[in-house]
């Protein structure tokens, strides 16, 4: 096969550039190793800001986020038993969409099939040739064969554990690495909303996070310890952890329901620099990871698509490739601005097991200042939103 582009991976990022390739006249093929069933199906994040809003909305993939998506204006900061509201919008004129990530890949993939898009599921085995030359190749089994495509460009999509990253040799590649001692419980739960904005709460048995998918299900999550198998939380332990971390003294009340998802996130950032070997191209998850909190996950792939897409449409309409120099920098930058903030949002609000009581009281006195200062309430407002 020949095509310009070879895209690894029919994430996110892989599917959203594939897209807004097409809309500019470039071709592309998209592979990946998993089903279209298992990337529809996948829970992930469900957090947008509203630069990935509009993105999705002005390519045309938009109608039905618009629809049954939820725009929050503000959310919830709860610790010593109290709530504080950010007010997103009046702080920055911005706002969030809670639209889970499944469904923006549902949405995309029909785009691209209705267009006639080449979207290659479950090919295994899949290999970057020659990616320091004029023409890069993708060979992989599918149906049995072996096949190959030839293109101008090979865009690594595949997350973070795909072969696109591992293809840069390592002399060329600097990996910058945190784990953090903690995952997060997340479930799905059949109940109404118990809150109209999602609730962040900080308090000494850990972490826990309330979050909405529609009228009829909530996402809550928890955090945990990173070993735990599913069978250490049975329910029980679960409803109970979430009302002691999610107390407060004015009556709230955490509405509990069939719990019918539930799976253990663990936490990491990483970043690969540079974002370009030769004629490989990284984005999303495969060159970068943040931990859940703050939600930055999802929308960081999608600001680089949104930069690599009109670098490629520049480089086949004009020849020019001064987009394509600058993407790794230029890409980065967001990166790592939000990098820190995930980095700052996980610290501020997770129980560390070698936490003194004097980082306990530290991390009190930045959630104080943060509800009580406006400067600082702003730091917060501008990163979640973008
Ligand atoms: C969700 C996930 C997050 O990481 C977050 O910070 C907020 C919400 C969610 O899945 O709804």
């Amino acid at each position: 096969m020949k095509t310009q582009i070879a895209i690894v991976g029919a994430g996110p990022a892989g599917l959203l550039l594939s897209h807004l390739l097409h809309l500019g006249g470039v071709d592309s093929v998209v592979i990946e190793s998993r089903s279209r069933q298992e990337i529809e199906a996948t829970i992930r994040a469900g957090v947008l800001e509203q630069g990935t809003v509009d993105l999705l909305a002005q390519s045309g993939v938009g109608e039905r986020m618009k629809r049954e998506g939820f725009v929050h204006e503000g959310i919830i900061l709860r610790f010593a038993g109290r709530s504080h509201r950010i007010a997103l919008s009046e702080l920055t004129g911005r706002s969030i969409s809670v639209y889970a990530q499944h469904e923006v890949i549902k949405d995309l993939v029909s785009a691209r099939l209705d267009a006639g898009g080449k979207l290659l599921f479950e090919v295994k085995d899949a290999a970057l040739y020659d990616l320091d030359s004029a023409s890069p190749k993708v060979r992989f089994h599918r149906d049995g064969g072996v096949e190959e495509i030839e293109s101008d460009f090979v865009a690594g999509c595949d997350g973070f554990h795909g072969v696109s990253r591992p293809s840069i040799p390592s002399r060329h590649r600097h990996e910058f690495t945190r784990t953090y001692p903690f995952g997060w419980f997340g479930i799905l739960v059949e109940a109404p909303p118990s809150t109209e904005e999602l609730i962040y709460a900080h308090h000494e048995r850990g972490f826990a996070l309330v979050s909405t998918r529609s009228p009829q299900i909530q996402r809550l999550y928890l955090q945990c310890d990173p070993e735990d198998e599913l069978k250490s939380w049975p329910d029980a332990r679960i409803w109970e952890e979430l009302h002691r971390r999610l107390a407060t003294s004015d009556g709230w009340k955490l509405a509990e329901g069939r719990i019918f998802q539930r799976g253990i996130i663990a936490m990491r950032s990483f970043v690969v620099e540079p974002l370009r070997y030769g004629r490989l191209f990284l984005a999303g998850d495969a060159a970068h990871i943040v931990p859940p909190t703050g939600a930055k996950g999802l929308n960081l792939a999608v600001n680089d698509v949104r930069v690599l897409a009109s670098a490629f449409l520049e480089y086949f309409q004009s020849g020019s490739e001064a987009g394509l120099k600058a993407y790794s920098a230029s890409a980065l930058k967001r990166v790592w601005r939000a990098e820190h903030f995930s980095w700052w949002m996980t610290s501020m609000l997770h129980r560390f097991h070698d936490d003194t009581p004097f980082q306990h009281r530290l991390q009190l006195a930045e959630l104080d200042y943060v509800v009580s200062s406006k400067a600082k309430a702003i730091t917060l407002a501008e990163n979640y939103v973008g």
